[in-house]
């Protein structure tokens, strides 16, 4: 899936995503730094929080587990669309999807 990528600075850019790897590691993989990651992708940070804005594409993810709803829950800046990059695997088939990377908590 294509994944377009919106940074801290606002700049906007798209990138091929390739099954296999987490949301989180493509971001990193990619160069978006301001996906921090401190955690290593076991959903105890939450510094890869994003916001999934590609409408309706909710179902088309994998489920919100109870970890990365109470994690996403001490962030200030949660919202309906934030889902942790780190607990999204990339997989054939998935839809395109508009990420914006949540500021930092
Ligand atoms: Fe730490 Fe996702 S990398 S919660």
């Amino acid at each position: 899936p294509q994944i377009t990528v919106t940074a801290h600075d606002n700049s906007t850019r798209t990138i091929d995503a390739a099954p296999g790897l987490s949301l989180m590691e493509t971001l990193r993989q990619h160069g978006f730094d301001d996906i921090q990651a401190i955690c290593g992708g076991c959903a105890s940070c939450a510094t890869c929080h994003v916001y999934i804005e590609t409408p309706g594409v909710a179902d088309a993810l994998p489920e919100m587990d109870d970890m990365e709803d109470a994690m996403l829950d001490i962030s200030f800046v949660r919202k309906d669309t934030s889902r942790l990059s780190c607990q999204i695997m990339v997989e054939d088939g998935m839809p395109d999807l508009d990420v914006v990377i949540a500021p930092p908590l």
